[in-house]
């Protein structure tokens, strides 16, 4: 009999219909007579109860049904006469696929904290809770796909290797296959990455930027979604050394086009997810953060605030409010200022502009008072910086010089300054953290709990 997913049988409601499930127990109780088996299998937050009239079954088989095994069951779905579920199955043949050994499995109880499920994070995809999240995740992406073909943007795949940093940061983790207690050696002594596989210094992608701004070159307008790593010694809830990050590049958008389209994206993206993550957004809601739904609904229904990096430090400035890091023309903003002005200021999430040049990337266009550069970020609630983006600086000889001035390797990078040579054109694009919007979208404050497998400082096991 073909196997129907819970999901649509707790839609179906079709009583006295012969069905199939497959799935894990969350739980069992019951007594000598009947046996109650919550079954989950990940096509939903909600578990389908089975009813088992124990004397009808072969009493020692069914001892090996207990929470984490897998199970097949055949029955009937009836209206259930319980509380807290609408349907439930009459248990007819069932089949134990896996046992879970009671003694050993380690998410025997409810209510596990966070910090032990991330010690079993090979195991928290069966709790409700990162079911719920990673099903999130799954409709963020659909939605981030669906948005851009529908804009005609293409995706486009960069490279997940390079040679380049391109955020200039140097925080970059090298790959090699040279042995490391014995490199080859240059005459001067230094190791000779001529003789590594690609002949040349590489390490992971820090981000698909440089490369997509040459397809937006030529496509018009491109994203690109996929890992990048940095290996910044950072330990903040916000943090990861490999994160996802989707970067749209645009031919012909100024930093307005670009602010436009940073804000219906998000909104777009949002909106899928609230929609068709219902039941995951409202358990969460309802287990984690009570003002969650009113969060979400709250920037779809606002215009972002637009201002300057300047007018921000002056609002933070008379502002009166002691901070951990002072404020001052010139400082790179801490979250702490970002969410001061999301949060208390404004109560609404702000797209910032205009920074310092020497806070930011070489390759923001430059404005003409010399001091800033046409970068944009956008700040949320609860969260701080999501996007990070700007406007490019097209000019050559302008680009050249910032390379020159921050002494950046042109042996790397000829290749981008190329792009404004044959054919230069106005352009823009932005970097959103898939899971800062993660954060954003399921309400959890610590961004190892919305990726399948953090990869932070000392925790790479799985
Ligand atoms: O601001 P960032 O560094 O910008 C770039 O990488 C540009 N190349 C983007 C572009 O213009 N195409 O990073 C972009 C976003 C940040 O706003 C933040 O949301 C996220 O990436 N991010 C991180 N997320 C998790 N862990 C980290 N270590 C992150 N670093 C940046
Ligand atoms: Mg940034």
């Amino acid at each position: 009999m073909k196997r129907s997913k819970i999901v649509d049988l707790l839609k179906s409601l079709e009583w006295g219909a012969q069905v199939c499930v497959k799935g894990w127990v969350r739980t069992r109780r019951g007594n000598k007579q009947v046996a109650f088996i919550a079954l989950n299998d990940g096509s939903t937050v909600h578990s389908i109860q089975v009813v088992i009239d124990l004397p009808q079954f072969d009493e020692e088989y069914l001892k090996g049904i207990s929470t984490g095994a897998c199970i097949r069951v055949n029955g009937i779905l009836a209206e259930s006469p319980g509380q807290g579920q609408s349907a439930e199955i009459r248990a007819e043949d069932i089949e134990i696929y896996g046992k879970a050994d009671p003694a050993a499995y380690p998410l025997q109880k409810k209510g596990h904290s966070l910090e032990f499920l991330r010690e079993i994070a090979y195991l928290r995809p069966r709790t409700n809770t990162f079911g719920a999240i990673f099903r999130l995740r799954h409709h963020l992406a659909y939605a981030i796909h669906d948005y851009f073909n529908k804009q005609g943007f293409y995706y486009f795949h960069t490279p997940i290797i390079t040679a380049s940093d391109a955020e200039g940061a140097g925080s970059m983790f090298r790959v090699t296959v040279l042995d490391p207690g014995n490199t080859p050696k240059t005459p001067e002594g230094k190791a000779d990455y001529s003789q590594d596989f690609f002949g040349r210094h590489t390490n992971l992608t820090v981000s698909g930027q440089l490369e997509g701004e040459l397809g937006a070159m030529a496509l018009g307008g491109i994203y690109t979604f996929g890992p990048t790593f940095r290996a910044e010694n950072s330990n903040t809830p916000r943090h990861l050394a490999e994160f996802w990050m989707i970067e749209p590049e645009a031919a012909f958008f100024d930093i307005n086009d670009n602010m436009d389209m940073a804000e219906d994206f998000l909104k777009y993206v949002i909106a899928y997810a609230a929609e068709h993550g219902k039941d995951d957004i409202e358990f969460l809601n309802n287990m984690y953060d009570k003002e969650l739904i009113e969060r979400l609904n709250f920037v779809l229904n606002n215009q972002f605030i637009r201002l300057t990096y300047t007018e921000g430090i002056e609002i933070l400035e008379k502002s009166g409010r002691k901070f951990e890091f002072p404020v001052y023309w010139g400082v790179d903003l801490q979250s702490e200022h970002e969410r001061y002005l999301v949060e208390e200021h404004f109560r609404c999430p702000v797209i910032m502009t205009d920074y310092p040049k020497d806070i930011k990337s070489f390759y923001m266009k430059q404005n003409d008072d010399g001091k800033t550069v046409r970068g944009m970020d956008v700040l949320f609630p609860k969260i701080g910086e999501i996007i990070g983006g700007s406007e490019r600086e097209a000019d050559y000889d302008k680009l050249m010089n910032r390379v020159k001035e921050l002494n950046m390797s042109l042996d790397s990078l000829w290749w981008y300054l190329d792009t404004r040579k044959f054919g230069t054109a106005p352009h823009a694009g932005f970097g959103l953290g898939f899971e800062r919007l993660m954060l954003f979208i399921t309400g959890m404050s610590n961004i190892r709990d919305v990726i399948p497998f953090p990869r932070t400082p000392k925790n790479a096991e799985f």
